[in-house]
C-alpha cells in the first residue's frame, strides 16, 4: 500500500504527536511505501499573518520525526511547497468540487460561527471603541505624528483593532472563554484559502495516489471530502483516482500536565526536546485526584491524569501503581516521581538520537525526498492533463 500523510509545520514536538500520529507512521513504514511531508502551505491557511518561524519550524520538526524513529531509509521525506504540483491539482479539484461540500465542512462550520460571534461582540464593544482607541493611542510607544490619522486607522479597520484589544487584555479575556472563541478565530480564517483546506488536502493526498491517510479523528472529515473529490473526478472524466482510505490513529488519549489539551502554547506538554530536569518539574505539578490530600488518604487513579499516564509509560508498575493509590500506602509525590522517571526513560533514546541530527543531514534528506515526491507527482500530473485534455 502506498500511505500519505503530512503536518503543518508546527516546530518541536511533543509527546501528544508521538502517540497521536508520529507512532502509527512508525508503524506503517513496514511494508508500505510511506510518504511524509510537511504541509507548510496549509499552515499559511491559518497563520499567514506570522510566518517568519516556518523554515525552522519545518526543520526542527523534521528533526523529531526522525529522533522518533521515522526511518529516513524507509519512508520518503519532503516539503509540499517544494512539490509544485500539488497547486497545479488543487486548482484542478477546486473546479470539481460544490462549495457546499466546503461550507459542510466541521472546521470550516465552527470557524464561521465563532466569526459571527466575533462580529457580535463587536456590536456590543462598539460605543465603547473610541475610548480604548484613545486609550491605545496613549500607550503606543512610538512617537506618532499625526495622531488623529493614527486613531483613524484604527478606527476603520473595527475587525483588527478589536482583535488587538482582546489580545493585549484591554478586553476581558473572561468573556472569551464564556463564548468559546479560541484564538485560532483571530488568525482571520475568514479566507478563500481556509475555505479551500480540504481542496489542497485532497490535492496532497490524491497526488500520489495513496491507499492509505493516517491521521487522527479531527481530519476525518478531510479525508472524506479528498474521498468524494477522486469519485467525483473518476465520474466526470475518467477512473483515475484511488479513494483513498483513512487510517484511524487509535490514541490513548493524552492531556496535559494541567489536564487541558496538550500543546506547546500552555506550556503543558512533555517536549521530546527538554531536559530531564524540566519533564520532572512538569510532571511534579501534575494535578492528582483533589480528594488525596493526605498519603495515606485512597485515591481514585480512574480520575487521574498522572495515572492515564502511568498506564502508557510504566507498564510494568502501574497496577502496583493503582494498588498503591487506592489503599493509600503510595502518596501522590512518590507517584509522580516513579512517572518522571519512567517518562525519562522512555524520551532518552529520542533525546539521544536528537542530538545526532544536524539541519545539513535534514537538508540533504529533503532534498533527496523532495526530488522523488516530484518523480511521482510530475507523472501522474501528465496523465491527469492527458485526461483534461489540456
Ligand atoms: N490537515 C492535516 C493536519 O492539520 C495536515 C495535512 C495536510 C494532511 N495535508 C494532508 C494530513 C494530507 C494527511 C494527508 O493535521
Amino acid at each position: 500500500m502506498r500511505i500519505v500523510s503530512g503536518m503543518r509545520p508546527t516546530g518541536k514536538l511533543h509527546i501528544g504527536h508521538y502517540f497521536g500520529a508520529i507512532k502509527n507512521w512508525i508503524n506503517l513504514q513496514q511494508g508500505n511505501e510511506t510518504l511524509f511531508f510537511v504541509a507548510d502551505w496549509h499552515a499559511l491557511t491559518t497563520s499567514y499573518k506570522n510566518i517568519s518561524d516556518i523554515r525552522e519550524n519545518t526543520i526542527q520538526m523534521l528533526i523529531d520525526w526522525i529522533a522518533m524513529g521515522l526511518d529516513p531509509a524507509k519512508s520518503i521525506f519532503f516539503v509540499q511547497s517544494h512539490v509544485k504540483y500539488h497547486a497545479e491539482l488543487s486548482l484542478i479539484l477546486g473546479m470539481i468540487t460544490p462549495k457546499s461540500w466546503l461550507e459542510l465542512n466541521p472546521t470550516y462550520k465552527d470557524t464561521k460561527y465563532n466569526l459571527l460571534k466575533i462580529a457580535h461582540l463587536e456590536k456590543e464593544y462598539k460605543d465603547t471603541l473610541k475610548p480604548l482607541i484613545d486609550n491605545i493611542s496613549n500607550i503606543t510607544p512610538h512617537k506618532i505624528e499625526d495622531i488623529e490619522a493614527f486613531k483613524k486607522i484604527l478606527a476603520e479597520d473595527i475587525t483588527d483593532t478589536f482583535i488587538k484589544l482582546l489580545i493585549e487584555g484591554i478586553i476581558d479575556k473572561g468573556r472569551l472563554i464564556e463564548l468559546n472563541i479560541s484564538k485560532r478565530d483571530f488568525y482571520e480564517t475568514d479566507t478563500f484559502g481556509f475555505f479551500g483546506y480540504p481542496v489542497l488536502m485532497a490535492s496532497d493526498i490524491l497526488m500520489y495516489n495513496a491507499d492509505g491517510v493516517p491521521v487522527g479523528e479531527d481530519q476525518l472529515s478531510h479525508v472524506e471530502i479528498a474521498r468524494e473529490i477522486a469519485r467525483r473526478f473518476n465520474y466526470l472524466y475518467k477512473p483515475f483516482f484511488k479513494e483513498p482510505k483513512a487510517i484511524l490513529t487509535e490514541t490513548p488519549r493524552l492531556l496535559g500536565t494541567d489536564n487541558r489539551k496538550m500543546s506547546k502554547s500552555y506550556n503543558n506538554a512533555i517536549m521530546i526536546d527538554e531536559t530531564e530536569e524540566e519533564t520532572s518539574s512538569k510532571v511534579l505539578k501534575m494535578f492528582t485526584d483533589p480528594q488525596k490530600l493526605r498519603k495515606n488518604d485512597p485515591g481514585r487513579p480512574e480520575i487521574c491524569n498522572v495515572f492515564n499516564y502511568h498506564k502508557i509509560f510504566s507498564q510494568n508498575e502501574y497496577l502496583n501503581i493503582e494498588d498503591g493509590c487506592k489503599s493509600g500506602k503510595l502518596g501522590c509525590v512518590e507517584c509522580k516521581k516513579i512517572l518522571a522517571k519512567n517518562l525519562n526513560m522512555f524520551l532518552a533514546p529520542m533525546r539521544e538520537k536528537r542530538l545526532s541530527i544536524s539541519k545539513e543531514l535534514i537538508e540533504n534528506l529533503l532534498q533527496e525526498g523532495d526530488r522523488k515526491a516530484n518523480e511521482i507527482a510530475s507523472e501522474n500530473m501528465k496523465q491527469i492533463n492527458e485526461i483534461l485534455g489540456l
